[in-house]
């Protein structure tokens, strides 16, 4: 299955969700884990905030809405464009950037970055690439700009095996099949990897580029708070700081 990824696996499979996605814009873990990330950021009103793998945008047009400078970046074409048009719905302003997490080339622009809920990080085919993201934010943010990363927990795989189709004990890579219906009526599969990661692994990987990590969270979709991690969250989220 492994050899069967390709390295743009996600864009095919995104450009083709992202009309299943926009009708769950408005799901209702969306202002929770905004509300969420207000209160861990510590904002007030006008920081630049860079989401990315933002999707449909649903949660760039909810920072937006209460006032902050959004970017949101995802290199799926059909995703930008549903966002876009999302925002337009809504009546914000945000900044939506067609391009991949791993040639970003933002410099010391973002008071705060969020990757959360699958967003780029944790889907590149190798582990290069997957840290290439992490430090395209580290040069993202301002000195003292904070991230909130979700990742997949590999606790949770290692208990629960069965969930994946293919879990890889020696990589932490978890891989799985999609079916899509093409334009024309046939079905074609999609293979799809996950890399799962132990919070002290997430740790000492941010740590190395750069960034003091300063809290790690057991999470769930829509119920962001602060929870110690614990051996069957399927997420964590992972809280640093570029330092000053
Ligand atoms: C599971 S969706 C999550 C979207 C959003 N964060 C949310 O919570 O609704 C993951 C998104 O990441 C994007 N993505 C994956 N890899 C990326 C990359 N290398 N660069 C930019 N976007 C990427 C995909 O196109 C997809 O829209």
């Amino acid at each position: 299955m492994m050899k069967k990824v390709t390295p743009l696996w996600f864009q095919k499979l995104f450009d083709r969700l992202a009309k299943e996605h926009i009708d769950q814009s408005g799901a209702a873990g969306t202002i929770q884990e905004v509300d969420f990330i207000r209160r861990l950021f510590n904002l007030c009103n006008s920081e630049h905030i860079l989401d990315v793998g933002c999707g449909t945008g649903r949660h760039c047009v909810e920072l937006a809405k209460r006032g902050y400078c959004v970017t949101g970046l995802d290199y799926s074409r059909q995703m930008i464009n549903s966002a876009r048009r999302y925002a337009r719905q809504q009546n914000v302003s945000v900044r939506f950037v067609h391009q991949d997490a791993r040639r970003m080339s933002f410099d010391r622009e973002f008071d705060g970055a969020i990757s959360i809920c699958e967003g780029a990080f944790g889907l590149m085919i190798n582990d290069e690439d997957n840290i290439l993201i992490l430090k395209q934010i580290f040069k993202a943010l301002k000195p003292n700009g904070k991230l909130l990363l979700n990742v997949l927990h590999a606790a949770f795989a290692f208990r629960h095996p069965e969930q994946d189709v293919y879990f890889d004990p020696a990589t932490c890579y978890g891989y799985w099949t999609e079916e899509l219906t093409t334009k024309t009526g046939r079905l074609k599969k999609i293979y799809c990897c996950n890399r799962y990661y132990t919070f002290p692994e997430i740790k000492k990987i941010l740590e190395e580029i750069g960034f003091i990590v300063l809290r790690g969270y057991g999470c769930l979709a829509g119920q962001f708070r602060r929870k110690k991690i614990e051996l069957d969250d399927f997420e964590i989220l992972v809280y640093a700081v570029k330092p000053s």
